[in-house]
């Protein structure tokens, strides 16, 4: 059983842009601790980023018959797009939402999450761990 791990535009960056805000790790390390903390439960997972809006929404419905749980950061989309939430609906999985950095701490435009109206649950301001906690979450959800 697989989790889709799906990453929003600028995250293909992540360890170059703005490291004082998102460290110095890569969507590779994301990559490895994830897969270690899905085997724990047995399961699989896939992890995709893409700039293009659309590209993030056919992987949702892509997700409808490849996966069984969706972790996102949608990153600058999260506060814009509703046509991900609205992907995001016709996915009948857990959904986890997860930020790098403290939304919150920051611009007001980054207070306010489409996503969140779908999440199960959001973790934010946990650096990259944010990742491996919402995988544990997943497995506790999907195994526990
Ligand atoms: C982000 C927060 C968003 O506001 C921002 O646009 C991002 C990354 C995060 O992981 O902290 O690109 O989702």
């Amino acid at each position: 059983r697989n989790i889709y791990i799906l990453n929003g535009p600028n995250l293909n960056l992540l360890g170059q842009r703005q490291p004082e805000i998102y460290g110095y790790d890569t969507l590779g390390d994301v990559q490895s601790s994830c897969h270690e903390i899905a085997a724990t439960f047995g399961l699989d997972c896939t992890l995709l980023q893409s700039n293009h809006e659309g590209q993030l929404i056919d992987w949702i419905h892509e997700a409808r018959e490849a996966a069984v749980g969706i972790i996102i950061n949608p990153a600058a989309y999260t506060h814009t797009s509703v046509a991900i939430f609205d992907a995001l609906n016709a996915f009948e999985g857990p959904v986890l939402e997860v930020h790098i950095s403290n939304v919150h701490k920051r611009e007001a435009f980054r207070h306010h999450s489409y996503v969140s109206l779908r999440a199960d649950g959001v973790i934010a301001g946990f650096g990259i761990e944010g990742y491996g906690l919402a995988m544990r979450r997943m497995g506790s959800l999907l195994c526990g």
